[in-house]
This record gives C-alpha cells, structure tokens and sequence, in this order.
C-alpha cells in the first residue's frame, strides 16, 4: 500500500515511515520542516509544505494516485508552548487539520489514521483508562487533540472520510537501525533529564510531587517503545477497513500504550538498571498543571488490530540511550 504521512520528517513519523516501509508499504511524507530535520526524510517520497496547502496535496495525490490512506501525524506538540501560543496551535492543529481532511474526502482519499494522546484523560481512581472514559484535556495543546477527535467523529459521520484515531500513550526510543529519534537540542523528556542526571550535566533528577495516590507516590505513565507504536500504525493501516467494520461505525478511537503503568521512581529503578549506574534524585512538589498520570486498558487495539507491543520497557530505554550516543552523527549536534 501506498501512504501518505504527514509530519512524516518528525520523530514518530519516520520512525512510522519506517516500519510501513519493513512492512512491504511505500510512505510518501508532506512535512513542512516546521520542527523535523530534513535527515529523517531519508531518500523518501517528500513533499515539502504545509498540511492546509490544498494546491501541493492535489499534486502529490496527482502524483501518487494510489495513496490508499493518511497518517496524520503533523502537529505542533509542545505543551508550554501551547499554553505561551495558542494562537499557532489551533491554527496549526485544528484550523490546518480540518483544511486536510476536507481536501482529503474532495481527492475522494477518505481514509485517515489520526495522531491523538493519552493527555486527553481525565484522572481515574485505579488510573486505567478505556476509550470510554471521560476526557479532560488540560492544555491547548491536548485541547487541539480532542477538536480534531471531534471533527472526525463528525466529518465521518456526514462525509466519505473514514478514520481511526490513535491516543498514543508515552513513546519512548527509536527504530531498530537507530535512525530516527528525538532531535530536540535540549530534550525536556524524561529519559533525556534522567541522562542528564546520571552524567552529572545536572546534580540531580528532580521526580516533581511524591503525594499522588499512586502505589509510592509519584506519576504514573504508560511509556511504549516508539518502534511498538510505529508497529500499530502499520496494522491500523492495513486493517482499516475490518477495524470500522468490526465497530460498525466511520470512526473509533483506540488507545496505544502497553497496557501497564509505571511510577516515576519505577521509571527510575528500570533507567538505573539498563545505564549501569546510580541517578541523584531530587524530590519537589509537583508543578502546576502536573497530571497523575494514566496507563492504557489496550483490549481495543488487541482485538481490534491484532497487535500487541513485543519490547519491554528496558528495550525503550537502553534505545533511547543508544540514540542518545548515536544522534550527532545523524543530526550533527549533541
Ligand atoms: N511524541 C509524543 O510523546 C506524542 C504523544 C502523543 C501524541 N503525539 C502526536 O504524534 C504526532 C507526531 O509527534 P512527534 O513526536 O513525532 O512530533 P514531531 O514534532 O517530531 O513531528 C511533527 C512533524 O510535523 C511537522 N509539521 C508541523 N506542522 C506542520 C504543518 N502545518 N504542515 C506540515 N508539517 C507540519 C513538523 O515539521 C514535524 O516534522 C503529533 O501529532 C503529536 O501530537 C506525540
């Protein structure tokens, strides 16, 4: 199959545009380079532009006339920086998007696989949560994720447009071949703050509020290796079609985690035991608008995809690691 991936020079997008590629398919990436290094592109199929070019996406349907599905993955995906720049998030994500589609269904291209997150769940006592659940998005950037879930529902409802919407829940790691992975200069992500720490570039690794009603006090999470995640693209994209069927309905959403939640200190204990040596924490109250966390109930996309994640969460750190030692020769700075 041939698929068009949006955001395809980004983190999860090449390392998606990799696993179609393992998998037999050909991804053809629009990104606009708006953050994604042009490396990460490799010798792929590119166009380079903006998702709410409707010009450029009648060209590249016109040059790939056998797009069977998008992957829409393009995104701004900064958190403070959605709450310093909303303006630029809805614009981009909700305002851009809905161009996208509404394009998508006049190119008669109807079916679309959306990026959408687990920061859209509202707190649950046992902190797992099924696609049922009640939502309540915290930031205008997890607020832009739950409009395009919404625009979905509804274009699908009353156009062509098919789509599965994907919440991912905490990707960490890179492909196999090392080849993509996060290329933030200054990488705010926990792995990145808990090397920084065992490096002792800072003092210490700070675990922000220790009081949640977790089983030892701190956040819980649902970090999935970025090459299982990329996996469960290529199902949802060569299932598409059984999996709406089988829901009896245009759209569905389906949560993509391991199913298992993780505690900060957890996080710690696991990060310790792949690097080999002692983290420095720090213990803070936590910051405003620091969520407890949540894990995924995963039956949807076991039943559904027929997927499940094979690595563990050693497997995603010791890659986010190795990437860690591997990204300048790649992207040229540390
Ligand atoms: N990384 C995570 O932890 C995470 C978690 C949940 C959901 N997601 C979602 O997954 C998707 C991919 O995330 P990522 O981590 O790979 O992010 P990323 O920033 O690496 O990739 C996004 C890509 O989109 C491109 N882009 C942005 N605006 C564009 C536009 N208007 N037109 C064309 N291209 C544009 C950027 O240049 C970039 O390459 C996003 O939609 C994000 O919201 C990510």
């Amino acid at each position: 199959m041939k698929i068009l991936v949006t955001g395809g020079a980004g983190y999860l997008g090449s390392t998606t545009a990799k696993a179609l590629e393992q998998a037999g398919h050909t991804p053809v990436i629009l990104d606009s380079l708006l953050s994604g290094p042009r490396v990460f592109v490799k010798d792929r199929a590119f166009y380079e532009g903006d998702i709410a070019d409707r010009e450029l996406l009648r060209r590249v349907v016109a040059d790939h006339p056998d797009i069977e599905a998008t992957i829409h993955m393009a995104a701004r995906i900064v958190v403070p920086e959605s709450v310093e720049k909303p303006y630029e998030y809805y614009r981009d994500n909700v305002a851009k998007s809905l161009e996208l589609f509404d394009e998508l269904v006049a190119l008669d291209r109807p079916r679309v696989l959306f990026s959408s997150s687990a920061s859209l769940y509202a707190t649950k006592d046992d902190f797992e949560v099924t696609e049922e659940d009640a939502l309540d998005p915290q930031s205008p950037y997890a607020t832009t994720k739950r409009m395009m879930e919404q625009v979905l529902e509804d274009m699908a409802a009353a156009t062509g447009l098919r789509a599965i919407i994907l919440r991912y829940f905490n990707p960490v790691g890179s492909d196999p071949d090392l080849e993509s992975g996060i290329y933030a200069r200054e990488p705010s992500h926990v792995i990145g703050q808990l090397v920084m720490a065992a490096r002792g570039i800072k003092d210490a690794f700070t675990i922000t509020g220790v009081e949640h009603p977790t089983r030892d006090g701190t956040g819980i999470r649902d970090y999935i290796h970025a090459w299982d995640l990329a996996r469960a693209h290529v199902r949802a994209v060569e299932r598409f079609d059984d999996v709406l069927a089988a829901v009896d309905a245009p759209s569905t959403v389906i949560n993509i985690g391991t199913g298992e939640g993780v505690t900060v200190r957890e996080l710690v204990a696991s990060f310790e035991r792949v690097f080999g040596e002692k983290v420095p924490v720090r213990e803070a109250p936590p910051r405003p608008g620091d969520a407890v966390g949540a894990f995924a109930n995963v039956d949807k996309a076991t039943r559904l995809l027929d997927w499940k994640t094979e690595l563990s969460l050693d497997d995603a750190i010791a890659s986010a690691l190795a990437w860690g030692e591997r990204r300048r020769e790649i992207l040229g700075y540390e």
